[in-house]
């Protein structure tokens, strides 16, 4: 009797570790790698193995009806493992910029509702990104702060994307906690169905597992390890991996890249999970092989998470502050997660740096003149504002 039990329990405990997506198109989603312009995936998972699978689009609304749409691609599915989900994955490629594109899924006679996102421009047009980190342990906070996202998206339509800083969930390994956040992520939907693309970092409780990649599409192509450039215009994210090592080949790569980037980008910034001037912990390895080519070739400021504060610091040029020369560190995440208490003694926050502890979305306007970096506060509360003039590189 006690063996049945025992076998039972386990039976039901696998059913709840491999429950399928449940019925129906789920967690449908737009990312965004290198070049958002022209290009963008648009993802979803079903439920069981299903190969037939399509995504329709067009640049005008079709409400569904699938004969209208003007553009229709196959969507390659692949089995996530130790699960009975299948994901879903449609690159759409040579799309126009600037341009709002409306699309269904469809797999196997399943249908989704109709959406829409809108392709970054190619130069000459003003946008804004949100930027924010550690989603992961705190879900009714996450859910409430989706909320204020879809808000924001709702009022402003210059808003493009989210670039997510990492540690989405607490165990990168667990299929059930991804499918909590990717559910959670359409509450940052609008109510007209506008979705918010998302640039997707690892952080280390994304550990080195395989489902970031299922999830995200592999940021950062077969090759490299999730370390990337995103190029809207003459504006650069340099999305690097801290889950990795920081010197040998990304080291290289951030080198080239910065050269690169020197040359065709007014603007450049920096995004990675660990923190190189943290508030709580000690920085990462990137303070010895990233920050000198940060400061080489002058880039305009860093999008750091992990630490579960919300801090600026003061302008840092060669371990001194340097109003001229200096680069600025923002972030550390809270997207829905506890806040933690900073080191606010820490040299590099002090005035006007600071360090405290608020759930925030960050937002980087970017125009040909200025960047306006604002922080939000879950209530709308704009609790930070900086501008950053062109720099001399
Ligand atoms: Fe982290």
């Amino acid at each position: 009797m006690k063996k049945l039990f025992f076998s039972l329990s386990i039976f039901v405990l696998s059913l709840k570790v491999f429950a399928g997506a449940g019925p129906g198109i789920q967690h449908l989603r737009v990312v965004w790698h290198e070049d958002p312009a022209h290009e963008a995936y648009v993802m979803w998972t079903t439920d069981k193995y299903k190969t037939k699978s399509y995504l329709y689009y067009d640049t005008v609304p079709r409400k569904g009806v699938l004969s209208k749409y003007r553009y229709k691609n196959n969507a390659k599915t692949k089995p996530i493992l130790y699960t009975l989900d299948t994901r879903h994955k449609s690159k759409l490629k040579k799309l126009k910029p600037n341009t709002m594109y409306y699309f269904m899924a469809v797999t196997n006679g399943m249908k989704s509702k109709e959406y829409h996102f809108k392709t970054a421009p190619d130069g000459g047009v003003n946008f804004k990104i949100l930027f924010g980190g550690d989603s992961r342990s705190d879900r009714p906070k996450r859910r409430e702060i989706n909320r204020s996202l879809s808000k924001m998206l709702e009022s402003d339509d210059s808003i493009l994307a989210l670039c997510h800083g990492g540690d989405y969930i607490a165990n990168g390994l667990s299929w059930k906690q991804w499918k909590y956040w990717l559910e959670d992520h359409l509450l940052t939907v609008t109510s007209k169905g506008r979705m918010l693309p998302v640039i997707p970092t690892r952080g280390n409780h994304e550990l080195a597992s395989p489902l970031f990649n299922d999830v995200f599409a592999r940021p950062g192509g077969l090759f490299k390890k999730n370390y990337y450039r995103i190029k809207i215009g003459d504006f650069s994210i340099i999305t690097l991996n801290s889950n990795v090592s920081a010197a040998g080949r990304q080291k290289r790569w951030l080198k080239k890249t910065l050269k690169k980037a020197r040359k065709d980008s007014k603007w450049i910034v920096a995004n990675y999970h660990r923190p190189l001037w943290p508030a709580v912990k000690k920085p990462g390895r990137g303070i010895k092989h990233w920050v000198p080519l940060f400061e080489k070739y002058q880039i305009d400021m860093a999008f750091e998470s992990d630490g579960h504060v919300l801090k600026r610091t003061v302008p840092i040029y060669q371990n001194k502050q340097d109003p001229v020369k200096g680069i600025v560190y923002v972030g550390e995440g809270g997207l829905g997660v506890k806040q933690r208490n900073p080191k606010k003694d820490r040299w590099f926050l002090r005035s006007p740096g600071y360090a405290t502890s608020k759930h925030h979305v960050m937002t980087l306007e970017v125009t040909p003149s200025r960047m306006i970096y604002t922080v939000d506060l879950p209530d709308g509360t704009v609790f930070d504002k900086m501008e950053l003039l062109p720099r001399k590189r």
